[in-house]
């Protein structure tokens, strides 16, 4: 079972992946890729028949050809828990784990799995918690299967956080910064360090298909191994270590603006300090997306049931709802009343590279704009269907022409960090706008670049660029909302 070599006909760990969103379709195809034997399993029989038909779910970068090369070879689809429980020898659990009333995580879909597989085990087998879990998980779940009849003997519950992001997600898996295995079994670690055994001892990065990346057989990941509560609180604190972060430089962007510098510039400066790092210092409308707020919640929730004040995280939320009604405020400022206004956002996933608009900063902008009594034309690369299911309003349309948003339109929004908003042509931009104004919400545009062309432009921490031509703009409302 624990035999290497997997390019070479080994058929690899038998692996079951419970949950096939973001996370479990990610890992389920990465696992195979690794040449272990993968079935994945969701209840959500639509969803499972989908996948059989070739179909991917998801927007994600090389997600399709990994699928194509192991679907129907090393990774298949069921909705039958019980049958591929009793064919594996590890079980990952990535069932989502939302919110619940108290912020704490939801963990009803996790138990309903581990009853399921409770009912299905036949030998030993580890059960390994990928979604992101409240700390003290692995006792909980250890405690359903006891409870459930089965011996101590025939299972251990690890815990393998995934620290995987959005749009760049099968390169996060293939190529991490490290893999944290939280087990106290031997046995258990023995069968996880053969799963990671493909990147951790490097044989994966020689091979010609590889996923290309920042790893090589040089330059292996680290596995890590802790105890179980150990690794669910890791996944945890750096989620919220790199939400506070992005607090922290927006905290920083809004003194900019008070006082005329630039964010790009103070995270430049402070992020060659290797001790800080230069990474999630990009200024903006804030996080949103599936895992921060959710788990930055939950975080303070269970310090909270352990009688431990997380105070510093509750601030890193209110700053980052705060961020949002700033550049709201920024538009209101500058264009006076919305009401009759016509705006073009560029931008609705909650970031660039996916199709995700889970707790997306863009959707809760554009629907407060919308109170305001404006019209709004909206573009996304690829975000627009999944919008269209949880935003519809008489007064905001979609285009698939990133052109188009900006017809007639009182000033252009940009609400997504979409590397292609970067590439568009501003000339033209320009010219079909009643006023060219533009409120970058991620500073993805150049501001030099701007300012020639003659935009009024607003990004968040960044000088205010006016533009040279009188137009209807209110400046002394600018001048307003720079100090
Ligand atoms: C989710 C959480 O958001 C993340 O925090 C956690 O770490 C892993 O799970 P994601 O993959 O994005 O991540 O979740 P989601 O897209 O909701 O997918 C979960 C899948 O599990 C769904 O396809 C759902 O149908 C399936 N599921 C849910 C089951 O198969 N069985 C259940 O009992 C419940
Ligand atoms: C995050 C974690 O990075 C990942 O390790 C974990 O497994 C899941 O949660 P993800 O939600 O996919 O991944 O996206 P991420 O790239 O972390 O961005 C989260 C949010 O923060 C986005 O809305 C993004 O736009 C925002 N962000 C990120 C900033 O506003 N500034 C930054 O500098 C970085």
């Amino acid at each position: 079972m624990m035999s290497r070599r997997n390019d070479q006909g080994d058929a690899g760990i038998r692996i079951t992946v419970v949950g096939s969103g973001y996370v479990g379709l990610v890992a389920a195809t990465c696992f195979a890729e690794l040449g272990h034997s993968v079935i994945c399993v969701d209840n959500n029989q639509h969803r499972i028949a989908s996948l059989q038909q070739g179909n991917v779910p998801i927007y994600e970068d090389i997600l399709p050809e990994l699928l194509r090369k192991h679907v129907g070879q090393r990774l298949s689809f069921s909705s039958d828990l019980a049958t591929a429980v009793k064919a594996s020898a590890a079980i990952f659990i990535a069932v989502g784990t939302p919110t619940a009333e108290h912020g704490e995580a939801d963990l009803s879909a996790v138990q309903s799995v581990i009853e399921e597989i409770a009912d299905s085990m036949d030998g030993y087998k580890i059960i390994v918690e990928k979604s992101t879990v409240p700390v003290q998980t692995s006792d909980w779940i250890a405690s359903i299967l006891l409870r459930r009849g089965i011996s101590r003997t025939c299972f251990d519950v690890v815990s393998n956080p995934e620290f995987l992001r959005e749009g760049t997600a099968i390169t996060d898996f293939m190529h991490p910064d490290r893999i944290i295995v939280g087990t106290n079994s031997n046995r258990a670690w023995e069968i996880m360090s053969a799963i990671y055994a493909p990147l951790a001892e490097g044989y994966y990065y020689a091979a010609g298909s590889s996923v290309p990346g920042r790893c090589s057989v040089d330059q292996t990941p680290s596995l890590i191994r802790t105890s179980p509560a150990s690794s669910e609180l890791i996944k945890h604190a750096a989620n919220a270590f790199l939400a506070m972060k992005i607090s922290f430089i927006n905290s920083v962007a809004n003194l900019c603006e008070a006082v005329g510098a630039d964010i790009q510039e103070v995270a430049l400066g402070i992020g060659t300090d290797r001790r800080i790092g230069k990474g999630f210092l990009n200024a903006g409308i804030g996080y949103g997306g599936s895992c921060f707020p959710k788990d930055v919640t939950a975080f303070c929730s269970v310090a909270s049931q352990f009688g431990v004040d997380l105070d510093l995280l509750v601030q890193v939320r209110q700053i980052n709802s705060q961020q949002r009604e700033r550049f709201i405020t920024k538009i209101r400022s500058t264009l006076g009343s919305l009401r009759g206004k016509r705006l073009g956002v560029l931008g609705l996933a909650f970031k660039g590279g996916t199709d995700d608009v889970r707790e997306s900063p863009a959707l809760s902008i554009i629907a407060s704009l919308l109170q305001d009594g404006c019209t709004i034309v909206a573009h996304d690369p690829v975000a627009i269907t999944n919008t269209q299911r949880v935003l519809q309003h008489q007064a905001l349309a979609y285009t698939d022409d990133p052109y188009s948003v900006a017809n007639q339109a009182d000033a252009i929004l940009v609400l997504t960090d979409w590397q292609e908003f970067t590439q568009l042509d501003f000339v033209e931009i320009k010219r079909r706008l009643k006023t060219p104004i533009v409120f970058d919400g991620r500073n993805l545009l150049n501001i030099d670049t701007m300012s020639t062309m003659g935009f009024t432009y607003l990004g968040v921490g960044r000088p205010l660029i006016t533009c040279p031509t009188p137009h209807r703009l209110q400046m002394h409302s600018i001048a307003a909302i720079a100090s």
